[in-house]
């Protein structure tokens, strides 16, 4: 059977950076996010018995390191339909990948949708994001609409994601400010392993339900002021526990800095703008309906800012009809 699904990338309010078990992707703390409109994943997949081996086709590359995570990721789906059937998958993104928008969100929350269905198995949407999660974490953000929260969870059936607040709850947007092309370095499975390194992280953990609390709480009071806040104080922890594992890690360019100066700027001139940055150069600017086309107006007269890519909140993932072969 062929199916062919699509899912928004996700930005996370409340970040997910270390995992207490590494093979399941249990996560130290949950998160919330708000899935992307504009940022997304188109994947097909079909299993056929007259397959002679698994054939996986990501971004019209040859990343044999990208086709073993995701054929990894069918073995899982394949266990759970007890089939062994060979599979051909396709799959592009509609945004550059590995430079910090969250493609692997995207990608295994389309690869799981589309995979689990095509099949044969019917899964309600917490399991799909109990599959999605052991993909990629923040995959599993991806797969409930709008406004999303992973609990924690102690165990895989535990650890989902749940709808807070559909898409046309709140129209916050987003808008991405590209500022180079330039792949990171250290993937964030890698930069991962390396954050119990952090003196800061033990207290990371210590605050971190009641930043939870507050996100859930300014999100139903729709407070932007303090959301706004919360978010970016959110980006600056997890960037300082970044900088501060051993290795260290700095994802930010000096273009990164300049924009984060220059929303302190324009909101001390009264335009209520706040950034969170994840791992990558590239930031990403929260605002209300209201600002954008002046913010837009700002960021076009930037000459460090290559691209802009504006969101609003997106349903989850979707079956779509259309295949890509
Ligand atoms: C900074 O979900 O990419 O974007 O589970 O190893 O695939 P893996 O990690 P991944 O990490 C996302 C990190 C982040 C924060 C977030 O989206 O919550």
């Amino acid at each position: 059977m062929k199916v062919t699904a699509i899912a928004p990338s996700n930005i996370a309010f409340i970040k997910y950076w270390g995992k207490k078990d590494e093979k399941l992707r249990l996560p130290t703390n949950g998160s919330i996010s708000m899935n992307l409109s504009n940022l997304f994943t188109t994947t097909t997949v079909e299993f056929n018995e007259s397959f002679k081996q698994d054939e996986a086709l990501i971004n019209k590359g040859k990343n044999t390191e990208a086709k073993n995570r995701v054929i990894n990721h069918i073995d899982i789906i394949r266990k759970m339909a007890r089939i062994s059937t060979h599979v051909k998958i396709v799959s592009k993104n509609n945004f550059p990948i590995g430079t910090g928008l969250s493609s692997s969100a995207s990608g295994f929350a389309a690869l799981t949708v589309a995979a689990t269905k095509a099949a044969g198995l019917n899964l309600s949407e917490k399991e799909l994001t109990i599959v999605a999660r052991q993909g990629s974490g923040s995959a599993c953000r991806s797969i409930p609409d709008g406004f999303v929260e992973w609990v924690e969870g102690d165990t895989s059936d535990t650890s989902y994601a749940v709808s807070l607040f559909p898409d046309n709850y709140w129209n916050l947007i987003d808008v991405v400010a590209l500022v180079s092309q330039e792949k990171k370095d250290i993937s964030s499975t890698e930069g991962q392993r390396k954050v119990a390194s952090s003196p800061f992280f033990k207290e990371r953990l210590n605050h971190i339900d009641r930043k939870i609390k507050l996100c859930q709480q300014f999100l139903k009071t729709k407070n932007f002021s303090a959301l706004g806040q919360l978010v970016e104080n959110e980006a600056l922890e997890m960037h300082a526990i970044m900088m501060t594992s051993s290795p260290p890690l700095l994802y930010w360019l000096p273009s990164t800095l300049f924009l984060m100066k220059m929303v302190k700027k324009w909101r001390a001139a009264g335009l209520e703008v706040y950034f969170t940055i994840n791992t990558g150069q590239d930031v990403h600017l929260i605002i209300e309906e209201k600002n954008r086309s002046e913010l837009i107006t700002l960021l076009k007269k930037e000459p460090i800012v290559k691209k802009i890519i504006i969101n609003q909140p997106a349903q989850g993932a979707q079956i779509v009809k259309n295949h890509l072969f």
